[in-house]
């Protein structure tokens, strides 16, 4: 039986219709714990090509998004300026279900594990501290 908190959570969730609302592993299809991939250059290597596929025309090759004259896409080298979250699980939920009203949903065409080897690149363009350190 389900308790009448999460009836009233899943009420409010719908009301407001956010992601940003609902407990970020509450989404259907979303993992609970990172991927170690996501802590793995060898992962971040891979996820580098996938970048370059898949984001660069708006994030450009270096992550920073100067050069969109469109609209602002994130700088993904300074997470300390995003809205949807800086760990490796909001990272992988920004590129699984999209950002905000401009960054698309990828749940389509990449396979999770291919989300997570490009979370790996993305905190390997960011700040030394949160870099991938294994193999
Ligand atoms: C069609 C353009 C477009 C593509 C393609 C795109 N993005 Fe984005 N992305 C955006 C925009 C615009 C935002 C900012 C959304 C906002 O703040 O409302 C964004 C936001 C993000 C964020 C969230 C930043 C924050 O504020 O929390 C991440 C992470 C991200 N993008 C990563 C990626 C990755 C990785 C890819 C490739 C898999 C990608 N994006 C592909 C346009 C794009």
């Amino acid at each position: 039986m389900r308790s009448r908190y999460s009836q009233i959570a899943t009420i409010l969730a719908l009301l407001f219709g956010s992601a940003h609302l609902t407990a970020i592993s509450a989404q259907e299809g979303m993992p609970t714990e990172p991927d170690p991939i996501a802590d793995s250059k060898s992962g971040a290597e891979r996820g580098k090509s996938f970048y370059l596929i898949n984001c660069q025309q708006c994030h450009d090759a270096d992550g920073r998004a100067l050069a969109n004259i469109d609209f602002i896409a994130a700088d993904l080298t300074a997470p300390d300026t995003w809205y949807y979250g800086t760990t490796p699980l909001h990272i992988f939920r920004s590129i699984k279900f999209g950002a905000g009203l401009e960054m698309p949903p990828f749940e389509d065409t990449l396979e999770d594990e291919t989300i997570w080897q490009i979370v790996a690149h993305v905190l390997n363009i960011g700040p030394e501290e949160t870099r991938p350190t294994k193999e």
